[in-house]
């Protein structure tokens, strides 16, 4: 049994659908842990309705004190998952969990990537781009943000209709469909 920890800060559509995904015996990967940089993100509710542990992560002790190691290696955690997870990385964790810490981005990096591109950001600009396509990408997790490499991407059609909040809507129904199955795949090779 291989265990997974999600990283995320908002909502958590994506944690409860890969919870959901992994939450069937059969499967050989269990989501052991929810870490969290704020104390009302609604992934957290998410994890306790599904009786899953959650830590709560401080910027200074994260980004240039232990990166919360101990706690991740004490719950023995293989696998590290980014689901809307807004801080930088830092390198103690990449060298920790080498080629295990997977991000998801709401776009076709290496377009619209980057500090600041989160969320509805994301959308915004690529509407306001006037792009015909928007899509995910799902990608190793490296130092610089967005940049490392690509494992998985699709896309969709953006109409003349579409708004920053329609595309967020398309955008999501991608992450919900593909994001378990590709973490599925790459821990199981
Ligand atoms: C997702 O669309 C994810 O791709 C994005 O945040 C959203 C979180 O939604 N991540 C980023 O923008 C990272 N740069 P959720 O909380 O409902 O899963």
């Amino acid at each position: 049994m291989k265990k997974l920890a999600i990283f995320a800060s908002g909502t958590g559509s994506n944690a409860a659908k890969i919870i959901d995904f992994f939450s069937v015996p059969e499967k050989q990967i269990q989501v052991a842990l929810i870490v969290c940089n704020n104390s009302n993100a609604g992934v957290l509710q998410i994890a306790s309705k599904n009786f899953i542990p959650t830590l709560i992560i401080h910027k200074e002790q994260f980004i240039n004190g232990n990166a919360y190691l101990p706690q991740l290696k004490q719950l023995e955690i293989d696998f590290i998952v980014l689901a809307g997870f807004l801080w930088k990385i830092p390198q103690k964790l990449i060298e920790a969990f080498p080629n295990k810490i997977i991000n998801i981005h709401p776009a076709l990096l290496p377009k619209y990537g980057g500090k600041g591109m989160y969320g509805d950001n994301v959308h915004k600009a690529v509407i306001e781009n006037k792009e015909t396509q928007s899509g995910i990408t799902i990608h190793f997790v490296n130092e610089q943000y967005d940049e490392g490499e690509i494992i998985f991407q699709t896309s969709c059609n953006i109409d003349e209709k579409d708004t920053a909040k329609t595309l967020a809507k398309k955008i999501h129904e991608l992450e919900h469909k593909h994001f378990s199955k590709v973490i599925e795949q790459i821990i199981s090779k």
